[in-house]
């Protein structure tokens, strides 16, 4: 039974108390995620007193209403926190874990990796982590003290509708046939054809859910009706995950993987994403190389960072997966002589070769989301959240009203097998149960001398972590403003494939060729990233979302 209502009269603009900016400056408190609805949500919590850890539980929830592609409760997602003083910096690691019956073979068909089964359906599915996640920010750094008062915005959205954006209609309508293909039972997305801007999308399973979540906190998802909801969706399809699993679920407060670049300090996370420690060596080999001393996309600037990232995501592929199953050389992967030593064969003329550098095809896409808030006492969150590729799994969980992810494709299904994202790896990320599948997400918060300076984060599978570092540098080695580094465009080397992707309008063809001359495969994609980004300025809040989407500054 699905209780999903469509109701397509309403097809006006936004309400005019939504529409928000790409980039804001504002002396207290700002929200900046994917949506207007979310920010809205998280806005108000602000205004209502609420610290930033109250209004990021709230915008997490939103996101799961009004962003379906990735924000969600049926997935998992990372944190970073800094308090306002700087004395508390912690991390939060709520990725979802692989069920008990996981096993390292579990994607090969006929000895082949099989990447419809880790991406699709019931079977792609890890066990979420994102209520979980939000139960333990809230218990640990809530001012305001009230569950429900965070969860029940987000009821309501999903009860009442949501106009939703031009983006949201093209993608429902892209994704159709494989919810089709993909769902045990009917519901909005494979019923409804031809989705158009300002159409109404009621989600009344979605907010039984939520309700409960309200009302019975971390017990309202991991027992009782949606946890039951979720087996049942497993058994009609390939699924694996049980009641056992969904109780066992733990998040994990880890320290932070920190760095110093341009006398600021990076905070960033640690495994199981590679981010944090890939943005520390790709900061640090910038310092070696003298970037700063360049010019903001000159093709000396940009050729150099190619190179960095080259070295960096070939010690990905090798060296990193989830800490708690395996010995990541975290000393080694962050030692200043190794990376000197690791960029010392750097020749500012010539690209090198990825084969030589020692330790498939990409799809491109931006479907997970990141959301920063920064508060009147200037404690910031800095939120990434996803299902993995666009919807997950594609499989909403019947009766329950919300997308499965299809995080266990971010596992190395098989030696030498790309993910979605085209990335490699090996023994540290091969599949085992309860283990975390190795991330990019790449949640950053910047200080200095006890003062907040940045919040920043973005989806984008492996581009996550080459748009975090750009726009870092952007900031501190190129002196960009927030709205220029964020918008600016980017570029990404991930090792291998040896291509360097950029977007289309980053370089002037001059540029392009002499990097092209210098022996750089270059390949043009479509956007890069979708970066959220608070800087501190001159005490005010300047507050920028991405202009490559829907996404939305509000603050006060
Ligand atoms: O954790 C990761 O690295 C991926 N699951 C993130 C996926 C993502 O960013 C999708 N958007 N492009």
């Amino acid at each position: 039974m699905f209780f999903f209502v469509l109701i397509s009269a309403c097809r006006n603009k936004l309400p005019s108390e939504l529409v928000s900016s790409k980039a804001i400056v504002v002396d207290k408190a700002a929200v900046v995620s994917a949506h207007p609805e979310a920010s809205k949500i998280g806005l108000q919590v602000l205004r209502d007193g609420g610290n930033a850890a109250d209004a990021a539980i709230a915008v997490q929830f939103a996101l799961a209403v009004c962003y379906p592609v990735a924000g969600n409760i049926g997935g998992g997602g990372f944190m970073v926190y800094r308090s306002g003083d700087g004395s508390d910096i912690s991390t939060l690691d709520f990725r979802e874990m692989a069920p008990n019956k996981a096993h390292a073979d579990m994607y090969l068909v006929d000895g082949k990796a099989d990447s419809n089964l880790s991406r699709n359906g019931q079977l792609a599915a890890g066990v979420p982590g994102s209520v979980d996640g939000m139960v333990e920010v809230f218990n640990r750094y809530s001012k305001l003290k009230d569950w429900s008062r965070l969860v029940e915005p987000s009821v309501e959205l999903a009860r009442k509708g949501f106009p939703i954006t031009a983006f949201q209609a093209k993608r429902f309508n892209e994704y159709r046939q494989a919810f089709i293909d993909n769902n045990t039972k009917a519901n909005v997305y494979t019923i409804t054809e031809n989705w158009k801007a300002g159409d109404l999308l009621v989600q009344e399973d979605l907010a039984q859910s939520l309700a409960l979540i309200s009302e019975h906190g971390r017990d309202g998802f991991y027992k009782g009706p949606v946890a039951e909801k979720i087996v049942a969706e497993m058994e009609r399809g390939n699924g694996i995950m049980s009641l056992e699993d969904l109780a066992n679920y733990k998040s994990v407060w880890r320290e932070p993987i920190t760095t110093e670049y341009q006398g600021k300090r990076i905070i960033s996370m640690p495994p199981p994403s590679s981010g944090g420690i890939l943005l520390a060596q790709l900061l640090d080999m910038s310092e070696t190389l003298k970037v700063d001393e360049m010019d903001f996309h000159s093709v000396e600037a940009v050729h150099a960072m190619i190179e960095a990232e080259r070295r960096a995501f070939a010690d990905r592929a090798e060296h990193l997966g989830d800490s708690d199953y395996y010995p990541v050389p975290f000393e080694d992967l962050l030692d200043k002589e190794y990376l000197k030593e690791r960029i010392s064969d750097f020749n500012p003329e010539r690209a090198s070769v990825s084969e030589d550098i020692a330790s498939g095809d990409f799809s491109a896409s931006e479907e997970t989301t990141h959301f920063c808030v920064v508060d009147a006492d200037r404690n910031a969150v800095s939120i990434t959240t996803t299902i993995n590729t666009g919807f997950g799994a594609k499989t909403v969980v019947g009766g329950a009203g919300f997308f499965l992810n299809n995080e266990m494709d971010d596992f190395s299904a098989q030696p030498g097998v790309p993910n979605a994202y085209g990335l490699l790896g090996a023994e540290a990320n091969k599949i085992e149960p309860g283990k975390r599948m190795l991330s990019s997400m790449t949640p950053t918060i910047v200080d200095e001398d006890g003062e907040l300076v940045l919040a920043v984060g973005t989806p984008g599978g492996s581009t996550i972590i080459t748009s975090v570092y750009q726009v870092v540098m952007n900031i501190l080695a190129f002196e960009l403003d927030c709205k220029e580094a964020v918008h600016s465009r980017r570029f990404h080397h991930q090792w291998k494939p040896d291509k360097v992707f950029f977007e289309s309008d980053c370089l002037s063809a001059d540029r392009r060729a002499e990097l092209e001359s210098m022996g750089h495969e270059i390949v043009e994609r479509s956007s890069i990233g979708k970066v959220e980004a608070i800087q501190v300025v001159n005490g005010k809040l300047s507050a920028v979302a991405d202009n490559r989407g829907d996404d939305s500054a509000m603050g006060f």
